[in-house]
Formats: structure tokens, C-alpha cells, sequence
């Protein structure tokens, strides 16, 4: 992975020297020839180094089936060449055309519900149908074969966002490739019986072909079959991946490969920790989603993101200059914000910074998304902003290619919790993994703590706090991990609902938290989740909602750091804390939200020995993330923020300042 981002870096650095990329998704198919002179041209003053070119252009490019159109294209990669800019050339194969599915409307995706999603929009193909492949490879191929050799090229896109709008297809194909799958992971038809409890209401199995993918069923459709149906999906998204990179990789294997994944606020389908190791070098698209922790959301899907990327540098695909388009109500950014959400994915490691879209499109459902080059046209304040920040981005090149610096602290994040934690049939339906991990994040920003956002396979050393919230699925090996991690010295912080179950959604007898309730030396008989007017009060000024838990402490050495003082639990642990060696277990057994998590914290940090890295009159105002000698201050505040106690000017309201130490 490391070695090709190298790579591209250094094709990339053939136009100029060590540099944070700039550019955008590039549509020049929706304009008229006469426009594409004006865009490049706009895209030098902007200081645009790159753009993602043919996205949707399938229909373009392959106009009747086998007739290949690539005049256009040819123009606009010398055009984008002459102007010194590079090309992330992608496989056009996100939007399939309609000749294709007229001519084969079986490669339609298909609901849980049974209906078909039609050709109109985009990404309408099944990821297990055959005869979609077969063309979508053939013209990956003829893109290769084509552009193989052109200088502009530096990198292949796959696709985009795979798995955007398709990642649950319940058609045949998908029953078919199913099947296949659950027989090379389980062999037998009893191995996968015993896997998914089909003793339980007359589920058995005689054989593989009786099984279907989780479509709409009279009940709960069995729990084991959705999680594995999920595994399935990421799975038959990433094969996709898997052969347009063959294919790519035979023509231009020196060419990196890399697809635009999703790490970014419910958007879960995709198991990217397993995926990061499938591209040459990790790329993102992210958008801000309104709400009280929109910047704390952003600054978390970046630091996922980096530590997808091992904590190299990653590319940021996309995300928007202003308002997008898909949200109910779609607000523009403010003052200092577009500067702000930018300079914070690179803070966490991107070394490009990319928007959807170059030129705000003219007609079609984007129309209204902002862009870099917007409505108004270069005489706008939106495309000044751009060419500052591409002004900034140039002065910021001795940030490129630094990487993250591991933080005290790590948030463990693990997508088969995720998934099964939001199942139906569960103790309550009101709980949310992301914003569980993500209140942790926002407490720690709030302590001025520095913390990464970790995939649940990342080596554990070096973090002297590990946090784990909803750790729902813990297979023997993890819990085995986190045992070693305590051992060693580590301080693990887990809570509700986390140990529960194990790889195959089977609980762990004797009482939970089965997988690790030696470690916290407690024994919880019967959940109490809350309904949505209740709430239980703590004795250290904290409330919790959601969810409570019947402890008995079990270990002589656990230590109560907080009790119950209302509700069914009233007495009853609510916090507690089990010294191990020179490391510890703690468990938090309900949801205190960021504000309670706050207030928590310190408890949790000080004896774990992990300080802010901050002066104290700046935790909690600025976000604090380090790569290299490279230290970014982010204001996270819409106020100015006083910096005397580093011996700096003030910063602006959203400002970021980089140190360079
Ligand atoms: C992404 C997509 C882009 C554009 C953008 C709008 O999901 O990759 O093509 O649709 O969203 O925000």
C-alpha cells in the first residue's frame, strides 16, 4: 500500500516538487468542447494538481454496445496535461448504460422487497452478476489498453463509492454467489446450521441450495444469516474491486489503483477495514452531516480514514466546498468552514484534497451541489476561497508525505459490532454504535485528548488507553487480544452490550459480558434498557439514557468509580474500574452522552496516566493532531481562541494553524 501512494507520489511530483494534491471530480462531458479550455485555465489559477476524470461517462465512452467513443477523452486528457495537471482515471463503470440494460435488465439490482431499481439514476447493477462484469471489464480493458501509456495518468479509480446505492441486492444472482459463499466458509451444510442456530423455529437446513439471502421474511429473519448476508455483501463489492484491479494490474501494473471509500457518518455497508488492504492507496470521500457534532464527525471519519491508511498518507476523493444536494435541507458552509473541514482531513493525514465536483453541473439531480467552480462563475466569493485555500495548500507542501503520530489514546472501531450491535430483536432498538464511538471521540476532544480511531484488527502497542465502546462481537481470538493488551499494561475502557456474542452472533454463556467478564471482574445477570423518557442518575453528577445494566461486581479488587442513584439499578455499580497489573478493565454501562463522557473521563485518564498534549486553557477548544513535526491547531470553536500560552498569535474563529516543530 505505502509503496504505490510512493508511486504516485512520485508521478505526481513530475509536475512540480513534494505537494498536497488539489482538484476534483472533473464531468467535462456534461459541457460543451468550447468549456473545457476555460476549466483548465480556471483550474491553474486554482492550483488544481488533479482530477477524477470519467466517472460516469460509460454511456459516452461505449455509446452502442461494443462501439467505443474515446475522441473526447483523448482531448481532454492532453488538454488536462498540457495544463500540468494529472489524471485519476477512473473505470467508468459506475453508471451502466441503457443499451446495457435494455439489453439485459437482469444485472438490475434487487430490493429485500422484491422490487427492481431501474435504470434513471445510477449505480443500478448487481455486484454478482456475471454478465454485468463481463461488460464492465471489457471496457476497464479498453480504458487501459487506451490510456496505458498517456502522461497524464497517475492512478486508477474503480468504479466510485462502490457499494453507494447497491450493497444489498437480494436478486438470484446474489442468492447464487450467496450460497457459493457460505459453502466455502462453512463446507457443510451442518457446519453452517450449527453457525446460525437453525434449530431455533425449524431453520435447518438439508441442504446449501435451500438457502436465500435475509428478503423480506413473515418475522425476524435469522440473525446469523443477516450478519453473514452483510459479510456476503462487502464481500461481493470487494471481489468487484478485486477484478477491475486484475485487469487494470495486467495492462499498467505500475499504475496504483485505489476506489473512493465511504468512512463517513451511517454509511456502514462496507467493511473498509478489510478493504484497505485491496488498493494501492486509501482514498475517502467525505460530507459533513448538520448536527451538533459535525465537526467532530468530520475530524473522526479523517482519523479513521488515516489509520485505515496505517497512518500513511490517504487521498480525500471527495468532499464539498459548500452545500450539498441530498440532504433534507442543504446549508451552505460558513464563513472559514471550507477552509476548516479541508484542512482537517489533511490534518489527519490526506495529502489531497478533492471536492465533488470541479464545475457545479448545469442540469441533473446534482445541480444544486456545490462545486469548486460554482453557478456564479470565477467572480464569486465561493472561487476565491478556492484559490486561497489551493494558495494554502501549496504554502503547506512540507506537510506531504509526513504521517500520523500515533495517539495516547485509541478508539477501537469495528464494523461486525456495528452491524450486529443495530440488529432487530435486540434489548432496545434505540442504540447507535457510530454515535457511541463517536460521544467518546468528542469527550476526548473536549479533554483535550489526542485519540485514534482504530479498525478492531490495528495493533494495539503503544496506546496507553484504548477505548472500546459497543464491542459487541468478540471472537475468542479479540477477547484473547484485549486480555493480552490489559496484561501488558494497557487500560482498556468497554461498556454496554460490548463481549456479548461471538464471531457467529452466539452468546457467550455464564452471564455477560461473556467474552471479557473475567477481565472487568463483573457479572451482569439481565440488561435494563431504558425507554426513551427514562433516564438513570449517577452519583458522580452524570445521567445516563438508553440503557443500564444489572452488575455484581465479582473481583475483590474492582473499584466503583460511579453508582446508580435512580432508577431499577439505584445502588448498583454503574462505573467500574478493575486494577490489572500495572493496566486496568473498566466498563461504563450506560449511554452518558459526550457531555457525561466529559465529565468522566479524567477518571478514566488519570490513572491511566494520560494527559492532554495541549496548555489547559486550550483542551476542549482546539483539536490538536500531529504528523510528524507537523502540528495542527484546529479551532473547533466559531470564537476567536487565544494562543498566548503558546507564544502565538490568536486564532481565528475555525481557523487552523500549523507548527512546524
Ligand atoms: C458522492 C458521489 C459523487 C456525488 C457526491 C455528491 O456520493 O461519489 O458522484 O454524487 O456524492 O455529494
Amino acid at each position: 500500500m505505502t509503496q504505490s501512494f510512493e508511486t504516485t507520489r512520485r508521478w505526481l511530483r513530475r509536475a512540480g516538487s513534494a505537494r498536497l494534491e488539489f482538484g476534483a471530480d472533473y464531468n467535462p462531458d456534461q459541457w460543451p468542447r468550447e468549456v473545457w479550455d476555460d476549466d483548465v485555465r480556471a483550474m491553474r489559477e486554482a492550483g488544481v494538481t488533479v482530477v477524477s476524470l470519467a466517472i460516469f461517462s460509460w454511456a459516452r465512452l461505449e455509446p452502442r454496445e461494443g462501439v467505443f467513443d474515446f475522441a473526447w477523452l483523448d482531448e481532454v486528457m492532453d488538454l488536462l496535461h498540457a495544463g500540468g495537471i494529472a489524471v485519476d482515471l477512473a473505470t467508468a463503470t459506475a453508471s451502466p448504460p441503457p443499451w446495457l440494460t435494455r439489453r439485459h435488465p437482469e444485472i438490475l439490482p434487487v430490493t429485500r422487497t422484491g422490487e427492481t431499481l431501474w435504470p434513471g439514476a445510477r449505480q443500478h447493477w448487481r455486484p454478482t452478476s456475471p454478465v454485468f462484469r463481463d461488460y464492465a471489464l471489457r471496457l476497464v480493458r479498453e480504458l487501459a489498453v487506451r490510456y496505458a501509456d498517456h502522461p497524464a495518468l497517475v492512478a486508477w479509480h474503480v468504479n466510485n463509492e462502490l457499494g453507494c446505492h447497491n450493497i444489498y441486492d437480494y436478486s438470484d444472482d446474489a442468492a447464487r454467489a450467496f450460497r457459493l459463499w457460505l459453502r466455502e466458509r462453512y463446507h457443510t451444510v451442518e457446519a453452517l446450521n450449527h453457525a446460525w442456530g437453525t434449530a431455533f423455529w425449524a431453520q435447518r437446513y438439508d441442504d446449501f441450495e435451500e438457502v436465500l439471502p435475509p428478503r423480506l421474511a413473515a418475522s425476524h429473519p435469522n440473525p446469523t444469516q443477516q450478519l453473514d448476508f452483510k459479510r456476503f455483501s462487502s464481500d461481493a463489492l470487494k471481489e468487484h474491486l478485486r477484478a477491475e484491479r486484475a485487469v487494470l494490474r495486467k495492462i499498467t501494473p505500475e499504475v496504483p489503483v485505489t476506489t473512493n471509500f465511504m468512512v463517513m457518518g451511517e454509511t456502514r455497508g462496507m467493511n473498509y477495514a478489510d478493504w484497505a488492504a485491496e488498493v494501492d492507496f486509501v482514498s475517502n470521500d467525505h460530507y459533513v452531516l448538520p448536527g451538533p457534532q459535525a465537526r467532530d464527525e468530520l475530524s473522526f471519519s479523517a482519523n479513521l480514514t488515516g489509520n485505515l491508511a496505517g497512518g500513511h498518507p490517504w487521498f480525500l476523493m471527495e468532499h464539498s466546498t459548500s452545500a450539498v444536494n441530498w440532504q433534507p435541507v442543504n446549508v451552505a458552509k460558513k464563513p472559514g468552514e471550507l477552509f476548516r473541514d479541508s484542512l482537517t482531513h489533511v490534518a489527519h493525514g490526506a495529502d489531497a484534497v478533492c471536492y465533488f465536483q470541479w464545475r457545479a453541473s448545469k442540469a441533473g439531480a446534482e445541480k444544486y451541489h456545490s462545486a469548486m467552480l460554482p453557478h456564479a462563475g470565477t467572480d464569486s466569493d465561493l472561487f476565491r476561497d478556492v484559490v486561497r485555500l489551493g494558495d494554502r495548500l501549496r504554502e503547506l507542501a512540507p506537510v506531504a508525505g509526513s504521517r500520523r503520530s500515533q495517539a495516547p489514546v485509541g478508539i477501537v472501531f469495528d464494523w461486525e459490532s456495528w452491524w450486529v450491535a443495530e440488529h432487530d430483536s435486540h434489548p432496545t432498538d434505540r442504540l447507535r454504535y457510530r454515535q457511541e464511538a463517536l460521544d467518546w471521540y468528542t469527550a476526548l476532544l473536549n479533554n483535550g485528548i489526542r485519540a485514534d480511531v482504530l479498525p478492531a484488527g490495528a495493533p494495539l502497542d503503544g496506546y496507553r488507553m484504548l477505548i472500546a465502546p459497543i464491542l459487541h462481537v468478540v471472537p475468542s481470538a479479540l477477547a484473547d487480544r484485549l486480555d493480552a493488551y490489559v496484561t501488558a499494561g494497557g487500560h482498556l475502557v468497554t461498556t454496554y452490550f460490548s463481549g456479548i456474542v461471538d464471531e457467529h452472533d452466539q452468546i457467550w454463556l455464564g452471564g455477560y459480558p461473556g467474552a471479557l467478564r473475567d477481565l472487568l471482574g463483573i457479572r451482569i445477570e439481565e440488561f435494563g434498557p431504558l425507554l426513551d423518557h427514562e433516564t438513570a442518575e449517577l452519583d458522580n453528577g452524570t445521567t445516563g439514557t438508553l440503557w443500564t445494566d444489572r452488575i455484581d461486581v465479582t473481583a475483590a479488587d474492582v473499584t466503583v468509580l460511579a453508582r446508580y442513584k435512580t432508577g431499577e439499578q439505584a445502588e448498583r455499580p454503574a462505573v467500574t474500574r478493575r486494577p490489572v497489573g500495572p493496566g486496568s478493565a473498566s466498563y461504563v454501562s450506560t449511554r452518558l452522552g459526550p457531555d457525561g463522557l466529559t465529565r468522566l473521563l479524567p477518571s478514566l485518564l488519570t490513572p491511566a496516566d494520560v494527559r492532554s498534549e495541549l496548555p489547559e486553557d486550550l483542551a476542549g477548544r482546539v483539536e490538536l493532531t500531529i504528523r510528524d513535526t507537523h502540528w495542527f491547531l484546529i479551532n473547533r470553536t466559531d470564537d476567536q481562541v487565544d494562543l498566548t500560552t503558546l507564544d502565538e498569535p490568536p486564532l481565528a474563529p475555525r481557523e487552523v494553524r500549523v507548527l512546524h516543530r
